[in-house]
């Protein structure tokens, strides 16, 4: 039988209670996450979003009570009133916060049945992920994914009130828009009443923030739902949440300073971490150099070293031919991996040929010497230089990759990240900001044959490097700047281009042509010419940023009905097809099966 709540009101959270409450009657109402039968005692432990509290029901106290209690199954709903007790001695659970008290009851009213779960809620039980989101409405009553969503819900908060407080306003741009590149593909979104013509939807609101500041609003922001049609990966979805921020009148130093503050204050807020600021800058060249990507984790060591000049002139002819056709050699101290066995090592070397590596050379550090396979191609001095370059020490095991740069520093790069994974040299609680600058402009696509935006099209190039724009595009450096967290990007923008005639020389630069650029961007171009301020942002990624601060594994964790790997919501099954009525108003069929 099922009651009716009536005119029962909540009067406290099952997990809010405290030995403070002792004495006092309450009304909980949650879902029955166990139940445990001692014959004349039933326990139940009620459930809700802020917690557990232990439910006693004594038949002596009240019967009908009780032989409810007997019906009750897991997560059935109850509402319940009781007075708080002290628990019995011995039995106080002190790693809970309820874990003083219980709840006596002396009425219950069963709100709603429940059938068998399809899986337990079980925090230590791993379930597959595909059987979790199917039925993610079940999954989301686990308190670690509730945590996460809360403390989101908080950082949410905390973002709008510093914002507000600094000036920013919150202003909406809209979803069906045109298309803005951000180097993904678009999601698009068929009109009925302009039919054969299509809606992107934004992969971030880049020109109409800018826009914005065309208008004058000076400073804007949104929390924002971005949609970006690329493979997935661990930490990125096809929809995603942006802390989108522009600013006019100012230059780098204005946006890093205030938005660093934005994370100091959300991370003492959640955290109770203080985040030293100003948070350290890194050029982009150093970062390359040293960490062999633009997001470095900064937390350990293992830092690339540079080698080309001792061993151009070696005996071994891998490494020799890769410098003298232009590439480089650098490496990594594995300390204290000497003793990986063979089969470790050719996973490593797996490992780097994802990235393009054609092998990995090794050295183990023996207390004999170099042991490596590679040992007799190397003079004395050689050896010794190249140890000393590593500060090598016995036990340590020498890594090596001969490439183009591209390919050297992608793959050792990587395989730091991935040694530091092996040698468990990180913390999660540990969290190591840091500002990356001083970005190239352009980036030559050998594929496309032609100079790609590094960010985005509409990134200012650097004061000074402006004459090189046409003469020599590789050289200029960007106003931009990411910024980034344990080895994540969490966010990224730069200062942009306020002048039209800047613009259109960008778009020109791009391969893009006149065409072209009226087509896509024309908007943008006149907006540009009717009193632009300098201007300049930011945008952060919400969910990367949740994912970190609660050392979730998968960005999936942090989202309410995230997507699959392959883009699918399990729950509602979408994508799915749709009516031929549907397609024929839009004008359109489907060709492919
Ligand atoms: P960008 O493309 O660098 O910049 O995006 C900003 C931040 O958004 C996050 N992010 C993602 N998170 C989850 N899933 C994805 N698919 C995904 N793609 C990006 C990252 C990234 O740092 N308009 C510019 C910002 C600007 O210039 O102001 C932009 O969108 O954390
Ligand atoms: P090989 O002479 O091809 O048998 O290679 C000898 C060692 O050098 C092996 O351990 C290879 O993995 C490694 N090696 C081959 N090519 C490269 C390269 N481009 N960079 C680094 N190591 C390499």
């Amino acid at each position: 039988m099922i009651d009716f709540l009536g005119d029962w009101k909540r009067s406290s959270y099952c997990g809010a209670l405290s030995a403070d409450d002792i004495g006092t009657e309450v009304v909980l109402m949650g879902w029955a996450s166990r139940r445990r039968d001692h014959g004349g005692l039933i326990f139940i432990d009620l459930r809700d979003r802020e917690g557990i509290a232990q439910i006693v029901f004594d038949p002596e106290i009240c019967a009908d009570a009780h032989r409810k209690a007997e019906a009750v199954r897991n997560e059935f709903v109850l509402a319940i009133k009781g007075k708080v007790a002290p628990r019995p001695d011995g039995t106080v659970n002190p790693s809970l916060k309820t874990g003083a008290v219980e709840i006596i009851v002396s009425d219950c009213r069963i709100l709603n049945r429940s059938k068998a779960l399809p899986f337990t809620l079980d925090e230590h039980v791993d379930v597959a992920e595909n059987i979790r989101l199917k039925y993610r409405y079940l999954d989301l009553r686990r308190p670690a994914l509730q945590n996460n969503l809360m403390l989101r819900s908080k950082v949410t908060g905390i973002t709008r009130e510093y914002l507000t407080e600094n000036g920013f306003v919150e202003l909406e741009t809209p979803y069906l828009s045109k298309s803005t590149p951000e180097g993904a593909r678009d999601f698009l979104v068929p009109s009925r009443i302009s039919q054969g013509n299509f809606y992107a939807l934004p992969q971030s609101p880049q020109l109409y923030k800018q826009i914005l500041m065309v208008s004058g609003f000076d400073r804007y922001y949104q929390i924002v739902r971005c949609f970006r049609d690329e493979d997935l990966r661990a930490d990125r979805q096809p929809e995603f949440t942006q802390i989108d921020c522009e600013m006019s009148f100012v230059d780098r130093e204005d946006v890093v300073s205030i938005m660093e503050q934005l994370m100091a204050k959300i991370f003492r807020e959640t955290q109770g971490v203080a985040v030293q600021l100003p948070i350290p800058r890194m050029t982009y060249q150093e970062a390359i150099r040293r960490f062999g990507v633009d997001n470095p984790d900064i937390r350990f060591g293992l830092e690339l070293v540079e080698l080309s000049d001792i061993v151009a002139t070696a005996g071994f002819k891998v490494f020799a031919d890769v410098i003298a056709g232009g590439g480089i050699v650098k490496g990594i101290n594995a300390k204290g991996c000497a003793g990986l066995s063979r089969k470790e090592i050719d996973e490593l070397t797996e490992f780097v040929k994802i990235y393009g590596a054609k092998g990995l050379a090794y050295v183990k550090m023996t207390a004999d010497g170099w042991q490596s396979p590679i040992a007799k191609f190397f003079t004395a001095d050689e050896i010794a230089a190249i140890d000393s370059a590593f500060a090598a020490e016995e036990g340590d095991l020498l890594l090596f990759v001969a490439d183009k740069p591209k390919v050297v520093n992608d793959s050792l790069g990587r395989l730091r990240n991935r040694l530091a994974q092996v040698l468990k040299l990180t913390d999660d609680t540990e969290y190591r900001f840091v500002w990356i600058t001083d970005f190239p402009l352009l980036e030559w696509d050998d594929e496309e044959k032609r100079w790609v935006a590094v960010h985005h099209p509409f990134t200012a190039p650097m004061d000074e490097d402006l004459p090189y724009l046409d003469s020599d595009p590789g050289r200029c450096r960007a106003k931009a700047y990411d910024l980034v967290l344990n080895g994540n990007e969490i966010g990224g923008g730069s200062i942009r281009i306020h002048q039209e005639k800047i613009q259109s020389q960008m778009f020109r630069m791009l391969g893009i042509s006149e065409e072209d650029a009226r087509a896509k961007f024309g908007y943008l171009l006149d907006a540009l010419e009717f009193g632009t301020p300098p201007h300049g942002g930011i945008a952060f990624g919400m969910d990367r940023l949740i994912m970190l601060m609660t050392g979730s594994e998968s960005i999936r964790d942090v989202i309410a009905f995230p997507k699959t790997q392959k883009g699918a919501c399990l729950m509602s099954e979408a994508p799915s097809s749709v009516d031929t009525r549907q397609l024929r108003e839009l004008g359109l069929k489907i060709t492919v099966k």
